[in-house]
């Protein structure tokens, strides 16, 4: 079998993904820079509908701003491609050393704001819905470094500064929160998707906020990600997502989707195709990884093609997984359906709840069936059924 990414995949990829020159904490650059014209193509070439950037990536310099962007229009309107998604880079200049919009220093604040502005009105000229704040540099490494009150409340206030300009704009724009635990700050603020839902509900516009939540960034903090979505879209909060493969707790891998966690990634697609609930991610499925450092340029395409590839598949032993009779079967032996039914039932009182008596020995001695259940997960997975 081998699935072909289309355009209706709505697959994207940041620039800064294929376009990473392999740059740590270790060593230097081990691939050539990559021209995002060329992305452009290569990407439209392998099946990716749609491309993001940070400002850097694409317009780093204002001398050459204009052409460069010149060249990229028309690089989309040859292949189709669109962009669907813009971010600020607001960590890699030495001013982000301490923070953007939470830094102690408020000249960076306002530097921070400014520069997020002038690429707002970019992402709302090419077409973007969505504008991500990735606050990397947002935290601290010691406790009386940051006074973690006043950097929410500072964050608050740049979240409701750019929905309102935003909305005055007229641009048809949400914003998508993407939390991290640490790497690069020690800490930072917003690590989790629950932190970061939480803090939205502090905000002038909830509405106009979301998530972008990172496969390997909840992983990082030993979450599960498939659950973190569910309840991000429960919220009605999933407004984009960023996938990428991670094992287990350790530095940030950004490795291909499908990579590290592979079961993990099973039931991510599960749950972004909304299988057996009635709530469906309908955005970009957007690639956020690293191609290794061990990789020529021609391994960089073949890991941006096994992104999509992996989550073709997934996809497909997924959609069997959920037509399969013996599964149907499973679930209803582990009473999944039940928990759909209200506790107290219409015109039920709690008296009359209080009142019923239990078995309480059959009711502690029924099994659940989960280990079957999963156990067919796993043979789908494995290729077996
Ligand atoms: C990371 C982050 C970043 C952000 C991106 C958007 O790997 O720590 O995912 O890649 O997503 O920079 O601002
Ligand atoms: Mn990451
Ligand atoms: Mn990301």
């Amino acid at each position: 079998m081998t699935p072909t990414p289309t355009k209706d995949d709505r697959f994207s990829f940041g620039l800064w993904t294929v376009g990473w020159q392999g740059v740590d904490v270790f060593g230097g650059a081990v691939r050539p820079r990559l021209d995002p014209v060329e992305a452009v193509h290569r990407l439209a070439e392998l099946g990716a509908a749609a491309v993001t950037f940070h400002d850097d990536d694409l317009v780093p310099d204002d001398a050459t701003r204009q052409a460069t962007l010149d060249r990229f229009t028309k690089a989309l309107a040859e292949t189709g491609l669109g962009v669907e998604m813009a971010t600020t880079n607001l960590f890699g200049s030495p001013v982000f050393k301490e923070g953007a919009f939470t830094a102690n220093d408020r000249e960076v604040r306002r530097y921070a704001l400014a520069k997020t502005l002038r690429n707002i009105d970019l992402a709302a000229e090419l077409g973007a819905r969505t504008y991500v704040l990735w606050g990397g540099r947002e935290g601290a490494e010691s406790g009386a470094a940051k006074d973690v009150a006043a950097a929410l409340d500072r964050y608050r206030e740049a979240l409701d500064l750019l929905c309102g300009y935003v909305r005055d704009q007229g641009y048809d724009m949400r914003f998508a929160l993407e939390p991290k635990p640490n790497e690069p700050r020690g800490d930072i603020l917003l690590p989790t998707v629950g932190h970061a839902i939480a803090f939205i509900d502090t905000l002038d516009e909830p509405d106009r906020v979301g998530l972008n939540p990172e496969v390997g960034h909840e992983e990082m903090a030993g979450l599960n990600f498939a659950q973190g979505i569910a309840q991000a879209l429960w919220h009605g909060k999933l407004f984009h997502v960023d996938l990428n493969g991670q094992h287990g707790p350790r530095y940030d891998q950004d490795l291909r989707f499908g990579a590290g966690n592979l079961r993990g990634a099973f039931w991510t697609v599960d749950v972004l195709e909304g299988a057996g609930t009635d709530r469906r991610y309908d955005g970009f499925l957007h690639f956020d990884y690293k191609p290794p450092r061990t990789e020529d340029i021609d391994g960089v395409w073949e890991s941006a093609r096994a992104c999509m590839r992996n989550y073709l598949l997934l996809r497909d032993k997924v959609r069997a997984f959920r037509a399969d009779p013996e599964v149907a079967e499973a679930l209803t032996a582990a009473r999944v359906d039940q928990l759909a039914v209200p506790t107290l039932a219409d015109g039920e009182t709690l008296d009359e709840l209080r009142a019923e008596t239990h078995d309480l020995a059959a009711l502690g001695a029924r099994g659940m069936h989960f280990e079957r259940l999963d156990q067919l997960a796993m043979e789908h997975l494995l290729g077996v059924r």
